[in-house]
């Protein structure tokens, strides 16, 4: 005790557990997708110390870097135990951050007074994907160096400046040894360091606010006579053991992987990247990992390069303004109306479907379908923003801009070279936009039953 005196008068070690811990009072309905942001700072230290592991071993080096991870594999005592933590829990920390950023959709977390932690959120998910681009160069396989191909070139489709551009993100005209060397020393120090700090400030930031929760109800607002809101319950110990159960099911999933399929069916690790990279030979079928696909499906989904690449950037671009673009003052999906519940019910499935389509090779019948995701994956923002105020809202209206904008963008595409499938594909699947708006906005217009806002109760539920 003596001891944390000695050093409470010197850092404000018990405060800072008292304010960020022990005092911290989170509302006491979180459910089953408030696992997602303490397994997300776990997947972070896994990645950081079985990171850490690999580097003694690894060499940055186009001559030895495939070779090197090999010996990890073969001759490194637990090697191949620490590589595949580390490949394994990439994907485990996308498919964290999904359900986290999806838990942030479905509750309305991003909106106000939380705007900044989903910015900063945002930001970490930036970080994390470029975190993880640069590291799959590392192993020097077929499809690391395929898949950096693809995406590097993107840079070239900049108008006026992108070959300059590329070429500093390589280092050189090729991808070569100083591609891997760069990438090495982001992925190593620069990257790991930033996501750190984004993390911190993302805690920091939530702490200033507080915790959202599945009713959306600020429980700041009704507080006891010491000033602890009546809803909230103190982080330790109530949540530190709910997130401990959270922490063993996750590692259960986690170390079923790494021991009895640790290439994840060739999604986590693809079957080409255990062929050394080879700039002669372009593998049969080149696809990212899958955490990037529903992005690289948006990239497919447009013909010109530069559009395309501009479609990509702004799919992810717009998920930063999501705060203002819904303003609907009541948070959570339970207690929205039903057309916002099924409007959120299509971007999911279309951001489920936009991935698988972007691990699969291109035939006439997926392009197309990929094209009408990536019309309902942008449709879906300006739906928002027209279910943010259902009461004063012309549904009529904006069913016919909206259909009328997928009319415009189709008859950019239309090409007079499609052919008979082609053409019929493209007539068939205008049903699925057209589909889309007259379930989100013709249904809250003509049923009003699907229009019906549920009152917000002062105190959480369940
Ligand atoms: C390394 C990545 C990340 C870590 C370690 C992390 C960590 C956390 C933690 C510990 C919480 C509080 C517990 C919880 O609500 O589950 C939280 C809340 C939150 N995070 Fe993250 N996060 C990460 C990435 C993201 C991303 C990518 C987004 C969205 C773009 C995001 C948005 C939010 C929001 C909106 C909240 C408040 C949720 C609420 O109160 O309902 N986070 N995060």
């Amino acid at each position: 005790m003596s001891l944390l005196n000695w050093i409470d008068s010197r850092f404000p070690l018990t405060e800072t557990w008292n304010k960020h811990i022990a005092e911290y009072y989170a509302p006491k309905n979180f459910n089953f997708f408030y696992f997602f942001g303490s397994l997300a700072m776990l997947c972070l230290v896994l990645q950081i110390v079985t990171g850490i592991f690999l580097t003694m071993h690894y060499k940055p080096d186009a001559e030895m870097a495939f070779a090197s991870v090999e010996y990890i594999m073969r001759d490194v005592p637990g090697g191949w135990f620490i590589r595949y933590m580390h490949s394994t829990g990439a994907s485990m920390f996308f498919i964290v951050i999904y359900l986290h950023m999806f838990r942030g959709l479905i509750y309305g977390s991003f909106k106000g007074p939380r705007e900044l932690v989903w910015l900063i959120g945002m930001l970490i998910y930036l970080a994390l994907m470029a975190e993880a681009f640069m590291g799959y160069l590392l192993p020097w396989g077929q499809m690391s160096f395929w898949g950096a191909q693809v995406i590097i070139n993107l840079f070239n489709t900049i108008p006026y400046i992108g070959d300059v551009v590329s070429t500093t993100i390589r280092g050189d005209f090729v991808i070569s040894d100083p591609t891997l060397n760069r990438f090495f020393a982001f992925h190593v120090v620069a990257v790991p360091l930033i996501l750190v700090g984004l993390v911190f400030v993302h805690i920091v930031a939530l702490h200033t606010v507080g915790s959202n929760n599945p009713d959306g109800v600020e429980i700041k607002k009704l507080k006891d006579e010491k000033g602890i809101p009546l809803d909230g319950i103190a982080f330790h110990p109530y949540y530190t053991v709910k997130d401990i159960v959270g922490v063993v099911v996750f590692l259960i999933v986690f170390f079923f992987i790494v021991f009895f399929m640790p290439e994840g069916g060739g999604y986590f690790i693809e079957h080409a990247n255990f062929e050394p990279a080879n700039a002669l030979k372009t593998p049969e079928h080149i696809a990212p990992v899958w955490y990037f696909t529903p992005f690289y499906t948006v990239l497919r989904a447009v013909p010109d390069p530069w559009y395309g690449t501009l479609a990509m950037f702004a799919a992810i671009a717009v998920l930063f303004v999501l705060p203002w673009l819904d303003k609907n003052p009541i948070k959570s999906v339970r207690y929205r109306n039903k057309a916002h519940l099924i409007n959120l019910a299509w971007f999911s499935v279309t951001f489920i479907v936009l991935g698988v389509l972007g691990v699969m090779a291109v035939t006439d019948g997926l392009k197309e379908l990929g094209t009408r995701g990536t019309q309902i994956y942008f449709l879906f923002f300006a739906v928002t923003y027209v279910h943010s105020r259902p009461r004063q809202v012309n549904y009529l209206m904006w069913f016919v801009i909206l259909l009328v904008s997928v009319l415009f963008w189709d008859l950019l595409r239309y090409d007079s070279s499609f052919t008979d499938n082609q053409s019929s594909l493209f007539w068939q699947m205008l049903l699925i936009p057209v589909a889309y708006l007259a379930t989100t906005l013709l249904l809250p217009h003509f049923v009003g039953a699907a229009n019906e806002e549920k009152e917000v109760p002062t105190r959480v539920t369940g």
